[in-house]
């Protein structure tokens, strides 16, 4: 750890901000230009293994290239003798996980539109570089402040950690490991394909859609069977017309495609997601309008959810009509009605199952990433791989005993 107020070649350390992966980030300031700075350095027993200093080279190297008011600007390296590091502009706010882990949505279209296509600007040109992210997710998107206080900030995008660069063969990234965080790792990256390219990134932003709309992810990282079969095409990664939400049907189609098992049903790149997402924007204008009626289809879901006693799924929907239009007083009514049979029955469940502890990005789950930690990781990820084949195979067995029972009856007779 850097003391604060040391110095660090020309910036002094004020503080960490945040330790992960193979490195700490710092905040800190340029001694003479006194300007905010985020210092990310890589962590001592990494910086001696030359592999992962050349990996961390190229993370700094591949964000350095890039230039974009939606992308974290790279503005120095920095060697001194062990230390490897590199410098980038400060952003003075939250990531957009930690947004979403204190209000989950679903969010309204417009407000998920504002932060998140500026993101798919920002990929779109990485993507036009020949650079693919791979590691796309809420908390690698940071909200600089905004002056205006009602105003989400400006999203830039970070962590190039796990990036490639398509026209670049070999490399120091190794290929044919399971690299990303579930469930915004393509299905591709999941079965640790060599080939991944900028439709990898395309899934990775219809997840991150996905969860801005509906308030979920399609599906709990930490489950590592529901995870398998999602990626294997077993499971169903719900359609955007079940989701809930009314999308317009261009829009609706566009996230469809993009969160497709096989790459070669996604837009090709980020820019043609893009130009889909604008085609839809243009269309409506009254954010209002398609605000109320979401929230009016969603509250009568939640009715019939009430009548036919599924309390938690009623709540659920009440939930989205409050969030989507609060000013009309009848949702809330409902939801106030449903809401304490929903946290009594919880609390019943609780003292049943103590929750289990969750990681503290809750928002996805990592398997694997930088190759600083890919001796550890690697057990880890094959670990994660042969569990998950292995319980696919249990889950096969049971979905089969009722026709082997049936088999060997019959042969018994
Ligand atoms: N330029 C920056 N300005 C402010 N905070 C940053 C900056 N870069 C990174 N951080 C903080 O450090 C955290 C980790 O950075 P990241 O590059 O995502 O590393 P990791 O590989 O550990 O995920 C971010 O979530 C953010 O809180
Ligand atoms: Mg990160």
């Amino acid at each position: 750890m850097l003391e604060r107020d040391s110095t660090l070649d020309k910036y002094r350390i004020l503080q960490p901000i945040a330790a992960g992966g193979m490195g700490v980030v710092y905040k800190a300031e340029h001694i003479h230009l006194r300007r905010l700075v985020a210092i990310k350095v890589l962590l001592p027993n990494y910086a001696l293994d030359e592999r992962t200093r050349a990996r961390f080279a190229q993370e700094a190297y591949v964000q350095g290239q890039l230039s974009h008011p939606n992308i974290v600007e790279v503005t120095d390296f920095i060697h001194i003798g062990d230390v490897l590091a590199f410098v980038m502009r400060f952003v003075d706010g939250p990531s957009l996980e930690q947004v979403l882990q204190t209000e989950s949505g679903p969010w309204p279209l417009d407000k998920v539109l504002q932060v998140l296509r500026p993101v798919v600007e920002g990929v779109a040109y990485a993507h036009a570089r020949g650079v693919v992210h791979r590691d796309l997710k809420p908390a690698n998107v940071l909200l600089d402040a905004t002056i205006q206080a009602s105003m989400l900030g400006t999203p830039r995008i970070t962590d190039f950690g796990l990036a490639k660069v398509l026209a670049t063969t070999g490399g120091v990234t190794r290929t044919g490991s399971m690299l990303g965080t579930v469930p915004y790792m393509a299905p591709e990256q999941f079965a640790g394909r060599s080939d991944i390219d900028a439709r990898a990134d395309v899934f990775a932003l219809s997840m991150m859609f996905r969860r801005m709309l509906t308030g979920a992810l399609p599906v709990d990282p930490n489950n590592m069977i529901a995870v398998t079969e999602v990626y294997t095409g077993r499971g169903p990664l719900s359609d955007p017309d079940d989701w809930g939400v009314e999308l317009p049907h261009p829009l609706a189609q566009v996230l469809r495609r993009a969160a497709s098992i096989d790459p070669s049903g996604r837009p090709t790149t980020a820019a043609a997601f893009l130009r889909a997402m604008e085609a839809r924007t243009e269309e409506t204008t009254d954010w209002q309008e398609w605000n109320q009626k979401t929230a009016a289809e969603a509250f009568r879901r939640g009715q019939v959810q009430a009548v036919n006693g599924r309390t938690e799924e009623a709540a659920r929907w009440f939930a989205t009509a409050v969030a989507l239009a609060p000013e009309v007083e009848a949702y809330q009514v409902e939801l106030g009605r449903v809401a304490p049979v929903v946290q009594a029955k919880e609390g019943q469940d609780q003292e049943a199952n103590p929750p289990v502890r969750t990681e503290p990005d809750a928002g996805g789950k990592r398997v694997e990433m930088e190759p600083a930690r890919i001796d550890r990781r690697e057990t880890v990820s094959e670990f994660d791989r042969s569990a998950a084949t292995v319980m696919g195979a249990i889950a096969l067995c049971i979905l089969l005993l009722p026709f082997i029972i049936s088999i060997s009856l019959f042969i018994a007779n």
